[in-house]
Order: C-alpha cells, then structure tokens, then sequence
C-alpha cells in the first residue's frame, strides 16, 4: 500500500544485486525532519551519544513539519535500493513498511533491555511488524495542545479559554484589541491538526475513533461532522492573512513574541518554547485544546531501522536501537523536544508542568477511553487514506466550500484512498 511500485521496483534492485546500502563501518544515517529550533537541539542528542560511542553519524534531514516530504524521499531512496539505517516512521506506516520486506530485526537488542517491560503495550504494539521489534519509539507527543501568550490575553481584557463557546469570546476580544488570536501555519498538515482536536472537541473520543481510526462513513459524514467543519472555519476567521504556507515554528514565534495569543499545535511546540528560553507557567501557558480536558490525541516518533546486512553497520545500527531506549536519551531529547518519554517509570523532577500534566493525561485517558491516535500525525490510518482527509481538510479550508459538502466529501475520498 506505500508503493505498489516500491515492492517492484526493490525486488527487481534485489534479482539484479544491485541492493547495496550506504552505511559505512560505523555509520548511522538518519532521516528526519527535525529542522526547527527546537527539533534540532534534540535529534543533536541522539548524535552525540552515538558519537561518543565512536559511531559516525550522517545527518539526512528533509525539512517540513509533518514529514510529508521526507517520506517521498525515503520512498526513492527505498526503491533505488539505498535505504537509511534509520528513519522517522510511525504509527500503521510501519506495518506497510513491514510489508515491504526491507525493516531489520531488532529482537536480540529487544530481548537484551527487555523492551517489552519498559514500554506502554500501545506503544510496543506499534513497534513490532509480525511479533518482531522493527521500530524502536523515542516518544510521545501529545498533539491536542493551546499554547498561550498570557499577556497577550491580559492586554486584550480576554479569559484563556476552556471550552469553544470560550474560544470564541476570547477571540473576538482579542482581535479587537489588535493581536492575532491564533497563530497559524496554512499547510495540509497543520490545518488537520486543527481539525482533529475540534473533532474530539465537538464530538468526543468515541466519534474520534469512528471518524479517524474505523472510518466509518456515518461519523465521516454527520451532523457532527458539520459542526467540526464550520468550526474549522471559524478558527480561520481568527487568523491572519500572512498564514498561507507558513511554518509552524514561525506560528510558534509569533506567540513567543506577543504578535499572537494562541496556537494549536502538539507538545513539539513547546519545543521552540525552551529552545527560546521560555518558562511554562509564567512565561507562556499550556492548556488542552479547548473543550478537549482529559483528553489525549497521541503521535509516538519513532525509527524504523532497514535491513543494512550485518557487520560493523549492524553494530552501530544496533546501538542506535539501543541508546534510544536508555533512560539518559529519553530524559534529555524529551526536554527538549516538548514529549514525555515513551519507557515507563522514568523520573519525573527534571520535567515540567506542561510535561506532567501530559503524563498524568496519558495514564488517566487510557483508563476513560480518552486515548485517541493523532490522524493528522499518522497514527490513526494509513498513509493514504490521512492524505485523502488532509486534501479534503485543505479543500474546504481555502475556498468556500459548505461543511454539508465537506463532509460529504470526507466520505468519498476516504473510501477511494482506501
Ligand atoms: C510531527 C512529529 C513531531 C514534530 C512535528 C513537526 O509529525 O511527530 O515530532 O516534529 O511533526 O515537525
């Protein structure tokens, strides 16, 4: 399903022998889309540990939130027979890469720290393609996030909102008073991280699910998909009009800056937060996403690892694997990164409010029902049917498409993608 063409096309590098792979004695390669601030002082320690063990470490970042671009590249790579040794892949994607025949196996690393101990069941699952580890998580990310310029609300006279009726009132002052109310970046990916949280916001976990993880066309098409659409819309309202293209850190900055009261974004905008030096709590305030308490949509990253053969690129490939799942690596990338860390029973002090309040939601969520995979990051479907919803998010977005017509489409285009 990634690629018809991609099992062709590797199975015919591999009957030719031209299958060889660029990972030298030593050496991890490593695709990413870890370019912002924030992002790159956190894939930096993954780099340092590695370096430190005496491994080469070739860097091979695809910019762009979302990492829709460095997923075709990953696919050429792939298909001309040169994968990585490792690369950010999450969530059902990593099943379809299984498909492909070309992840490794990770089991004796596995075995050796006992991951299958360390690791919440719903993340181990994802991890493993027909019982084997294959990937190995560095996180989780929580996505149903506001992050709030608390000044910014204090000039405007503005209550931080907890509910969307809340929202709507803030906002309106907020404009008035002549800030942006909402931060935001006009690309496919960030206008359905938007959509997913009013959709858990207006409809609740369980149509969360039956929307975005059963697909089932009456939740795709219904009232209250309606109502999600148009509020889509109303969130638009409360933009300004430089957010086509932009990217989210830059949407993230305007808030750090005061330009902005508020952004929708996951936990990696926290990121950018701390990489600015910023303090939660004083400085800026992480809330749930309106209407969304309780609630927790989750994007867990994670490496996939290729098939390099054996040798000396096994080895390093292997304690890549390895230092990933080491309590020093998931305490620092994770402060870094704005996440908690994937391994169970890590200590919590070096971590901050935002960070144990997304902990404490992780657990008491999974007990209500409330722990819902992230669409718009990939964990809730397949790569293709989460374009069909972008493309149908984005649509309706930029035009003046009814949300009757939105949902209606919603519901063709996911059932083709499939
Ligand atoms: C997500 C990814 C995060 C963050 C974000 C923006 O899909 O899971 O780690 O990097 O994209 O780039």
């Amino acid at each position: 399903m990634i690629l018809n063409t991609l099992k062709k096309a590797s199975l015919a590098a591999l009957a030719t022998g031209v299958l060889s792979f660029t990972a030298s004695a030593g050496e991890v390669e490593v695709l990413h889309w870890w370019t912002s601030g924030g992002e790159a002082k956190s894939v930096a320690v993954l780099k340092q540990l590695l370096e430190k063990d005496g491994h080469t470490w070739k860097d091979f970042a695809v910019a762009g939130g979302g990492g829709e671009s460095a997923m075709t590249v990953l696919k050429s790579r792939v298909v001309s027979g040169k994968p990585p040794t490792a690369a950010q892949i999450k969530g059902p994607s990593i099943q379809e890469w299984g498909d492909e025949g070309v992840v490794a196996n990770l089991d004796s690393v596995a075995n050796a720290a006992g991951w299958d101990e360390l690791l919440p069941k719903v993340v181990s699952d994802v991890m493993k393609y027909d019982g084997n580890y294959v990937a190995v998580p560095v996180n989780v990310h929580r996505v149903n996030w506001m992050w709030v310029n608390p000044e910014v609300f204090e000039k405007a006279g503005a209550k931080i909102p907890s509910t969307w009726d809340g929202f709507v009132e803030a906002a309106e002052k907020i404009k008035a008073a002549g800030f942006i109310p909402v931060a935001h970046g006009g690309q496919a990916w960030q206008d359905s991280t938007t959509f997913e949280s009013l959709a858990l916001a207006i409809g609740g976990s369980q149509f969360y699910n039956d929307a975005f993880v059963k697909l089932d066309p009456k939740a795709l098409n219904s009232p209250t998909m309606v109502k999600v659409f148009e509020a889509l819309r109303t969130v638009k309202k409360y933009t300004d009009k430089d957010a086509p293209g932009r990217d989210w850190n830059l949407a993230t900055a305007m808030v750090i800056q005061g330009k902005a009261a508020m952004q929708f974004m996951g936990d990696w905008a926290k990121g950018e937060f701390t990489a600015a030096g910023k303090k939660p709590g004083t400085d800026y305030i992480c809330m749930a996403f309106p209407g969304t308490r309780g609630k927790f949509t989750f994007n867990i990253d994670s490496f996939v690892m290729f098939d390099v053969g054996g040798g000396d690129a096994k080895k390093a490939q292997d304690a890549m694997a390895r230092t990933i799942m080491e309590p020093k690596f998931q305490e620092i990338f994770n402060l870094n990164k704005g996440s908690i860390p994937a391994r169970l029973n890590m200590p919590r002090d070096k971590f901050d409010i935002c960070a144990h309040q997304s902990m404490d939601e992780f657990v008491g969520s999974s007990k209500t029902g409330d722990l819902v995979p992230s669409m718009a990051h990939g964990m809730s479907t397949f790569a293709a049917v989460q374009g069909a919803i972008y493309d149908t998010v984005t649509a309706f977005y930029n035009s003046d498409m009814s949300a009757q017509e939105a949902a209606q489409k919603l519901v063709s285009a996911v059932q083709s993608s499939m």
